[in-house]
């Protein structure tokens, strides 16, 4: 057993799990005594946040639990976005860079949220987990397949429990879905749309040349760990806070923002595996006549992506998933009478998985499924279906809470094993997700030839490998599988 390895077995909740259990015999005041909704100190999880400001305030507060755990540390790299989580735990300790923090705290801290853009979550939660602490990580997991995979292997190396942020994923209403599946009430599946509306943010524009000075609250050492593992560029409000998605040095685009959300129903409800081909083709920009922007550092405005999986034990059809974004949807199935909104309502995000026997339609994170069968019947979930599951009634159905007490149960637990996005499933989900993101950074690309012209050859059907994470059918596209990190910083 190497070093890493010994440390989880020893962490501070293992430690407090076995003296608690142990002492629990010596008891002389009984626990109900002490109270109703007291919590003995060792039951409780000493949980840090990365990225404490955006999406990580509401993560750590339901990790948090009104007070079921303690939150003992913060770090985000500008403190104005932090506040809320700041004044909400006074007595937390504050940081900026996550390495130090968890190397000053790994004898305190049990797990960790992170909930920084993209570029930063396999590093960082890497680094969480070899020290033993459990993780729950924004969606997509990773910003590429090498860091999902790596993810993925880490978790079951050092025993942690993890949870991505796609909260649908514990929405009964997918659980609904997957029952009407298995029932084969809409028989095999052989296509699937998904979509959505994103962009919301700037995308597929030129990069900023510009260069604006820092908001008072972040200094250039603040940028500096802002950027992290990723190529270094100066600070631009294009980039921080939020619109970091639209760039591929930090983001996802729309794909990697929504399709952990959208692709979960079906991967989930047709246990799908790795894929065996993607296609895409993406919308252009043009600033000039005839002569499109080149902007292969800025994700584009608008997708369409195909990936092509085998039939599973599961599904015994090939499947052709098709992701539209950018206000793209799919064209309104003769099955579904046309003043029905496809998925969401208005149409903006949704999935619709395509049967023999008939469609099953949702919106974003698996919500308000619909049926539509051959013969003419329309499914729905009943009342008592929908107020059966108290999940309806948490913030997020639980996500945070469930993950929290699988960490209190601990690795390979009853309660680790309920847990619907541990990175044994949120791994390959975002491999998938980001199958699609290697095929429209693949499109993008460009070499310039012999006459000083650009040309475009990743414009083709590409071939996985999903063993051996490899395209093999144009090498060139696998350089987008991982990332080179900037000087000082590593995966593993
Ligand atoms: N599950 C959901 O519904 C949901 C919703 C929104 C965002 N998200 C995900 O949450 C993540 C954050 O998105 P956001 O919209 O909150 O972005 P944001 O830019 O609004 O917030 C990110 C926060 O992280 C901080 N930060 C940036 N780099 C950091 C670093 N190296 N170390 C520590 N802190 C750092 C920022 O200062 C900011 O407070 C993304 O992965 C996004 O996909 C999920």
């Amino acid at each position: 057993m190497d070093k890493k390895e010994n440390k989880t077995t020893t962490t501070r909740r293992s430690f407090l799990k076995h003296t608690a259990a142990g002492a629990a015999g010596f008891m002389i005041v009984p626990r109900h005594v002490l109270g109703r909704g007291y919590i003995p100190p060792s039951d409780k999880l000493n949980i840090a946040a990365i990225g404490a400001g955006g999406k990580g305030s509401s993560d750590i507060l339901r990790a948090w639990q009104d007070g079921a755990n303690n939150v003992v540390a913060l770090c985000d790299v500008d403190t104005e976005r932090a506040t809320g989580s700041r004044e909400r735990w006074p007595k937390a300790a504050l940081y900026k860079d996550f390495r130090k923090m968890l190397e000053e705290k790994k004898d305190e801290i049990d797990a960790v949220t992170i909930s920084t853009p993209d570029h930063v979550h396999g590093v960082a939660a890497m680094t969480a987990m070899e020290l033993g602490m459990h993780v729950y990580v924004q969606k997509p997991l990773t910003h590429n397949i090498y860091e999902a995979r790596q993810l993925t292997e880490a978790a079951r190396k050092y025993r942690v429990v993890t949870q991505m942020g796609n909260q649908g994923a514990s929405n009964p209403d997918q659980q609904w879905i997957k029952d009407q599946f298995d029932k084969k009430v809409i028989g095999k599946v052989h296509t699937v749309h998904c979509w959505t509306n994103r962009p919301v943010w700037p995308q597929g524009i030129p990069f900023p040349t510009e260069k604006p000075a820092m908001p008072a609250q972040l200094s250039a050492s603040d940028w500096d760990l802002f950027i992290g593992p990723a190529d270094y560029v100066d600070y631009h409000p294009l980039f921080h806070p939020f619109k970091w998605r639209g760039w591929w040095n930090f983001g996802t685009g729309a794909l990697g923002d929504m399709g952990c959300h959208i692709i979960d129903t079906p991967f989930r409800v047709l246990e799908l595996g790795y894929p065996t081909e993607v296609e895409c083709s993406v919308g252009q920009v043009f600033k000039r006549d005839w002569t499109p922007e080149y902007i292969p550092e800025g994700c584009p405005p608008a997708s369409h992506v195909q990936v092509t999986f085998p039939a599973s034990a599961k599904n015994k059809s090939d499947i052709k998933m098709i992701w539209n974004d950018g206000g793209i949807r799919p064209f309104h199935p003769d099955l579904v009478p046309a003043d029905h909104d496809l998925g969401q309502e208005g149409s903006h995000n949704g999935v619709m998985m395509i049967g023999s026997k008939g469609i099953i339609m949702s919106s974003v994170y698996g919500q308000n499924p619909k049926i539509y069968l051959k013969n003419g019947d329309i499914l729905t979930m009943t009342e008592e279906e929908k107020s059966a599951n108290p999940l309806y009634d948490e913030p997020e159905y639980g996500h945070q809470r469930t993950w929290t007490e699988a960490c209190k149960a601990g690795f390979d637990s009853k309660e680790h094993r309920a847990l619907t996005s541990s990175f044994d499933y949120a791994g390959p989900l975002t491999e998938t997700v980001l199958m699609g993101n290697l095929a429209i950074r693949s499109y993008s690309h460009a070499v310039e030839n012999a006459e000083g012209n650009l040309e475009f050859n990743g414009r083709k059907k590409l071939l996985w490998d999903g063993d051996k994470m490899k395209i093999t059918n144009y090498d060139d596209a696998n350089q987008f599988v991982g990332r080179n990190y900037r000087e000082g910083w590593k995966l593993i």
